[in-house]
């Protein structure tokens, strides 16, 4: 098994240990969804409230996806159609679904293409729930660094996320701060209704699609 397998597998047991809060926030803006999508899935758990549904993930690494089908079949449940796929091209049409969920994986991303494109796919009304890596994330990351690889790779980071900040260039994985995702989100189409601060390196922000011509 890959690094990255392993790694689907550790977060699918931690989604056990906690309450679906992603799916909580959802269910604020859309209390019975039909149509999920869940962007830079890892093993798909997070889909795992909402087997009922049409339940979709995407991501660009296969061996998070082929890990994530052995476990929903593991536990009997069926399979949601798991998918390779790019955060910033996602292959659905526009407003195919009531809620998207992207944990931890939009500083990989092309964080404007993929925000452009998580609202495109998103229908008018529907849910968007994202779990961000704050500055506060990557900071700590620093200060925890065991080895110099990890320091450099936080340091890199903070970087690219500062030039991101300042000038809308994303040179690489990059940190997110509220403010500027919430302005981000607006021009995308999505208004910012909740954010939860609880994991203070990485928060949860509930946004709801804008219906053309309302707020
Ligand atoms: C930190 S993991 C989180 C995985 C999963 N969301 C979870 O919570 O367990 C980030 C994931 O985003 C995926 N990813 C990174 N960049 C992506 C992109 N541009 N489009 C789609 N998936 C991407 C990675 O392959 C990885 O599986």
């Amino acid at each position: 098994m890959d690094d990255h397998a392993e790694y689907v597998r550790a977060e699918w047991r931690k989604f056990h240990e906690e309450n679906a809060p992603l799916a909580a926030l959802a269910s604020r803006i859309v209390p019975a969804a039909r149509r999920v999508l869940d962007v830079g899935c890892g093993a798909g758990q997070e889909l795992l409230p909402y087997l009922g549904a049409t339940a979709v993930g995407v991501d660009l690494r296969r061996s998070g996806l082929v890990a994530g089908r052995a476990l929903f079949r593991e536990i009997g449940a069926r399979v949601p159609s798991l998918l390779v796929g790019a955060a910033e091209a996602l292959p659905f049409a526009s407003a195919a679904f009531d809620v998207v969920i992207c944990r931890l994986a939009l500083p990989y991303a092309d964080v404007r293409r993929a925000l452009g494109e998580m609202a495109r796919v998103l229908r008018p009304g529907g849910a968007l729930v994202l779990q961000i890596h704050h500055l506060r994330y990557y900071l700590l990351r620093a200060w925890r660094a065991r080895d110099p690889r990890e320091l450099v790779h936080a340091l890199r980071v903070i970087a690219s996320g500062a030039a991101f900040e300042l000038t809308g260039w994303q040179p690489g994985e990059a940190f997110l701060l509220l403010r500027s995702l919430a302005r981000r989100l607006a021009s995308a189409g999505v208004e910012v209704v909740e954010i939860d601060e609880r994991d203070r390196p990485a928060p949860l922000v509930l946004g709801r699609r804008m219906v053309k011509g309302h707020s």
